[in-house]
């Protein structure tokens, strides 16, 4: 019987795709069977897997939730990853909610296609779309546990606090078997102090309802998604590739009742990750396996870019060029200067 975890927050762009998707690779990197059930109309999380959109061919999450007694385990489709399948979106999902909205059910479509589905994998991952609509609501009636993607920054945390408002009226109701929403800080920027405070801030007020675990600002991230690849075969070695292998070994760990979530025990899990990623990272990635400088170096490089482009200087090596032909200059003024006064006093 599947763990099922809905990834959400209503503020779109704060990385639920990337989350969802990640983290459904890196648990099927450990040899668990995975889901990923892509609810976003976009179908980011499908065709960044490799998999074309669902069609009446090959029905996806949207036929699953008009007619769910037709679902069958043969809808999700295997992808290059083992042990790692999609039931893959389409547009048609963009007019799922007004289809529904006069059904009493509508809330409850995705229970059983989850029922039905439970017993062909270990955990099932939800990306739900930008909203608290039919759709979100519905994957938090049929989840077992809700993660929440976000950055540190303020209309992030009011998506996430209007989504536990939402979980706990659903409690109320009897509606849902969540107990207390899960968090996962992405798109942190630790050179901007901002970010910084607002990241400690949630861990302050959530606690250990936050993973440890924290995804990076990163353009490794950015680049493999316009690659349409997980990071883990495009730069393996990046600071986002290592923190979304952490946080699925925590996520495995927190939710598995015989493991408990220690530092070894995370890093044993991660280790194993990497073994069974090498292989396919020399199949998938754009790059050859493993190039990436270790993963500070890329801090280092990155927060020098970045806050070169803040203040509009440049890579260090070009301002001190700069600075040099500033330099040069000043003085063949200042002796030309010199060589009028000279000239003048002469006359
Ligand atoms: N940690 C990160 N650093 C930099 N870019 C990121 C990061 N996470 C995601 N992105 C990029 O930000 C964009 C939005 O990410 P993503 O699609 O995962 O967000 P989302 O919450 O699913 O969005 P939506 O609400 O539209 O479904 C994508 O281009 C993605 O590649
Ligand atoms: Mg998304």
């Amino acid at each position: 019987m599947a763990i099922t975890v809905a990834v959400s927050n209503q503020k779109g762009g704060v990385g639920k795709t990337t989350t969802a998707l990640h983290l459904a690779v890196a648990t099927a990197l450990t040899g668990r069977r995975v889901l990923l059930i892509d609810l976003d109309s976009q179908a980011n999380a499908t065709t960044a897997l490799g998999i074309p959109e669902a069609s009446v061919e090959q029905p996806g999450s949207y036929h699953a939730l008009v007619n769910s007694d037709d679902v069958s385990p043969r809808w999700p489709q295997a992808t290059a990853i083992p042990h790692l399948s999609v039931l893959a979106s389409s547009l048609e999902m963009a007019g799922v909610e007004l289809e529904l909205s006069g059904e009493t059910d509508r809330l409850h479509r995705l229970r059983p296609v989850i029922a039905t589905l439970a017993d062909s994998f270990d955990w099932i991952f939800l990306d739900c779309p930008p909203s608290l609509g039919i759709l979100s609501v519905s994957a938090l009636v049929a989840a077992d546990t809700v993660l929440v993607p976000v950055p540190p920054e303020q209309f992030a945390l009011d998506g996430m606090a209007r989504l536990t408002s939402t979980i706990e009226r659903l409690n109320d109701a009897g509606q849902t078997r969540i107990d207390r929403p899960m968090m996962l800080i992405t798109m942190a920027q630790n050179w901007a102090p901002a970010k910084m405070k607002r990241a400690l801030q949630v861990r302050q007020t959530h606690g250990d309802a936050v993973l440890v675990a924290e995804i990076p600002h990163s353009n490794a991230l950015d680049e493999a998604s316009g690659d349409r690849t997980p990071v883990f075969f495009t730069r393996p070695n990046a600071d986002a590739s290592e923190n979304y292998l952490r946080a699925a070994a925590e996520l495995i760990m927190r939710h598995e009742p015989a493991l408990t979530p220690t530092p070894e025990k995370i890093e044993a899990m991660v280790a194993e990750m990497r073994t069974q990623m090498k292989p396919l990272a020399s199949q998938k990635g754009p790059d050859p396996l493993l190039t990436d400088p270790p993963a500070k170096h890329h801090r280092r490089r990155r927060s020098h870019s970045r806050s070169g482009s803040r203040s509009g200087d440049g890579p260090k090596i070009y301002r001190s060029r700069r600075r040099l032909q500033q330099a040069i200059g000043a003085s063949v003024l200042i002796i030309v200067s010199l060589f009028i006064t000279v000239l003048v006093i002469d006359a």
